[in-house]
């Protein structure tokens, strides 16, 4: 089988495409033809050696793929051949906190990840993808969904009527929206780029900030919300932008805090928590339980994720080279 693996942390320049032999089920494992992978902020962050957590090298890269089950091992019970499922980003994380043992467990970091032909993984690290979803369409949830829906509806109990502030059209903002909408919720969101913000508002977005034009978009919001405040920031934009969030929110709002996206570490202070009596959320992806609670809405409201751009395996790098530009709106996948 083929499948490319990172070779040294220079970037996407690293990515070698090599030939492995296809491996063997074992009992508890599941063998996966994978049919699409998706790319993420923090796979850049890998192949350019930045990753928190660091990697060892060889590495297969990418956590986000979808595809189908062709062979069970031993004592594999909970899913069955021709299954269609997507791999989880912590692999052993299935309910309950997140421990250090299963910490370790992500795909494409601390582990080799899905960006080949094949990937044989635990029957416990899959979850089904909803059937009215294409393989693109399931690779996109594992990593950019489950934060999402982690930072507003497991982490900020989202209630009908709040209003969430959404930073940029990444992957994560755009799943953002989309659970806010189907929520209930006000949805305020931020682009450099008019043309994506209208496209925000055809999914469900009531207010759109150009925070380019808008460099103070803070006061923008407080003017949208009658001086109110958001009830929720979905920060991923890291510490840049961190105290323009916090001054967006009302008494009491919540910061579900996703992203490092910027380099500037940003603070929060302990008078930021007490002036708005803020709750904070650092947030970790997500367990399989999440995922399968994040399923069942996504059927029942028959959502469909955002796919800017699909690109063929063979060209992985380009993907890789386009995706850190920027320009996408949503998700950015790659079909086999
Ligand atoms: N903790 C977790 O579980 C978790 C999970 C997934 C992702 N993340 C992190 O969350 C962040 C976003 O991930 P992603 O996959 O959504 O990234 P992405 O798809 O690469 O997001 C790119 C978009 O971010 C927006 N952006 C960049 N700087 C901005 C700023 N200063 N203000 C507002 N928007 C800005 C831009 O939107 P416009 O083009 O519209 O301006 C840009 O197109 C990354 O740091 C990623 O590592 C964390």
């Amino acid at each position: 089988m083929r499948r490319f693996e990172l070779t040294s942390t220079i970037g996407s320049d690293a990515l070698t495409l090599v030939e492995r032999p296809l491996p063997k089920t074992g009992p508890g494992q599941v063998l996966v033809r994978i049919r699409a992978a998706a790319l993420n902020y923090r796979d850049l962050t890998v192949a350019r050696g930045r990753y928190s957590r660091g990697v060892k090298l060889p590495l297969v890269p990418l956590s986000d793929c979808a595809g189908e089950v062709i062979e069970i091992g031993p004592r594999v019970s909970r899913v069955c051949v021709g299954d269609r499922v997507a791999a989880l980003f912590f692999q052993r994380w299935l309910s309950g906190p997140l421990k250090p043992e299963m910490h370790d467990t992500a795909l494409g970091g601390t582990m080799d990840g899905v960006l080949g032909e094949y990937v044989l993984l635990d029957a416990d690290g899959v979850v089904r993808i909803p059937d009215h979803l294409s393989f693109a369409e399931g690779a996109t949830l594992p990593t950019a969904a489950l934060a999402a829906w982690h930072a507003l509806i497991a982490a900020g109990s989202l209630q009908p009527g709040d209003t969430v502030l959404l930073l940029g059209t990444g992957g994560v903002s755009i799943f953002a929206l989309q659970f806010a909408s189907l929520a209930g919720a006000r949805a305020i969101i931020t682009s450099s780029n008019d043309a994506k913000l209208e496209r925000a508002r055809t999914l469900g977005a009531q207010e759109t900030i150009n925070y380019q034009t808008t460099p103070r978009w803070d006061t923008r919001v407080k003017e949208l919300t009658n001086g109110r405040g958001v009830d929720h920031v979905v920060q991923v934009t890291g510490g840049s932008t961190l105290e323009q969030s916090f001054a967006s929110l009302c008494l009491q709002g919540h910061v579900a805090i996703v992203g490092t996206r910027s380099e500037q570490p940003g603070a929060i202070t302990p008078g930021m928590l007490v002036q708005y009596g803020a709750r904070v959320s650092g947030i970790n992806v997500g367990s399989r339980e999440m995922f399968e609670a994040m399923n069942r809405a996504i059927v029942a409201n028959r959502v469909r994720p955002v796919i800017d751009k699909s690109y063929a395996f063979e060209d992985a790098k380009r993907a890789y080279e386009d995706f850190s530009k920027a320009q996408h709106f949503g998700k950015v996948v790659i079909e086999l």
